[in-house]
């Protein structure tokens, strides 16, 4: 077993069972989820929404944990969607309270790991204290290199696109013919982050509500019916797996 992942495996369990199985210099460089379920954990508990997304919060952390210890380049994470406006305000109140807290609380855990904190989506409609504690714990963690934890914050696929669109034909008036697919992926908010190789939804649902639209184009999809808050180790390790067993061919006739 790789040394940075002894203390955090158990000998003889599932989790070792399934690392023994990866071929560790097969893994994706990017890793999306879908981190949904925390209400349905909540309400079949007969607790408040608001408690899947403390127990959710938990998850999170696992996760960043076990990504960045197996050398995964980029993991993002859909936090607060566009839509999720829509939700009830005392929810929305929690959502952000409990991502104000993991930044005071984790930027520590994220300098001591040489985690890099990037956010996507449209940072401006953040309520302002967001705002600036994101700033200031991605300006502290910006030259970081271990890992790249990307936040999607307010963030739509289709309003992503849209705004791409209006900056590249206000930087290239005259010359709109020479738009191709690369030159507009410099336009989005992930110009420099590399499509994602995975993408993982929890709670069973069969949707890519409006995420990453764009970069998900040839990204292998695994979903679980784990609720969000249920979601450890195990089951990133079982995506991984999984991940491996798919031949991945472009378009092309030939695995690449
Ligand atoms: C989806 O579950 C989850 C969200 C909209 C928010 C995700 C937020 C967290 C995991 C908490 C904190 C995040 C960080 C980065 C610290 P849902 O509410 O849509 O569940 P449902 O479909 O069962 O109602």
């Amino acid at each position: 077993m790789r040394e940075n992942l002894k203390d955090f495996i158990e000998p003889g369990s599932e989790e070792e069972i399934l690392l023994e199985s990866l071929d560790l210099t097969r893994l994706p460089r990017h890793i999306a989820v879908i981190m949904d379920g925390n209400g349905r954990w909540a309400k079949l508990r007969n607790l408040p929404r608001e408690e899947g997304h403390r127990a959710g919060a938990k998850s999170v952390q696992e996760v960043v944990e076990i990504c960045a210890r197996l050398g995964i380049e980029y993991l993002t994470l859909y936090a607060f969607s566009k839509e999720n406006w829509k939700r009830p305000k005392a929810e929305i109140s929690t959502l952000w309270k409990l991502l104000e807290s993991y930044l005071k609380e984790e930027h520590n855990v994220l300098i001591k790991n040489q985690l890099c904190l990037k956010v996507i989506g449209q940072k401006d409609d953040l309520p302002s204290t967001i705002r600036r504690e994101l700033h200031r714990v991605e300006n502290l963690t910006k030259d970081f290199k271990r890992m790249t934890i990307v936040l999607a914050l307010n963030y739509g696929g289709r309003a992503e696109i849209v705004e791409a669109v209006k900056k590249f034909c206000k930087d290239n008036s005259t010359d709109l013919d020479s738009l191709d697919e690369k030159k507009f992926a410099n336009y989005l908010f992930t110009s420099d982050i590399p499509d994602p190789d995975l993408l993982i939804r929890t709670s069973g649902e069969m949707r890519i509500s409006n995420f990453l639209l764009w970069q998900i184009a040839y990204s292998e999809i695994w979903i679980t019916q784990e609720y969000w808050p249920d979601f450890r180790k195990k089951h990133l390790l079982q995506a991984l797996v999984d991940f491996q067993k798919r031949e991945r061919r472009f378009g092309d006739i030939h695995p690449r």
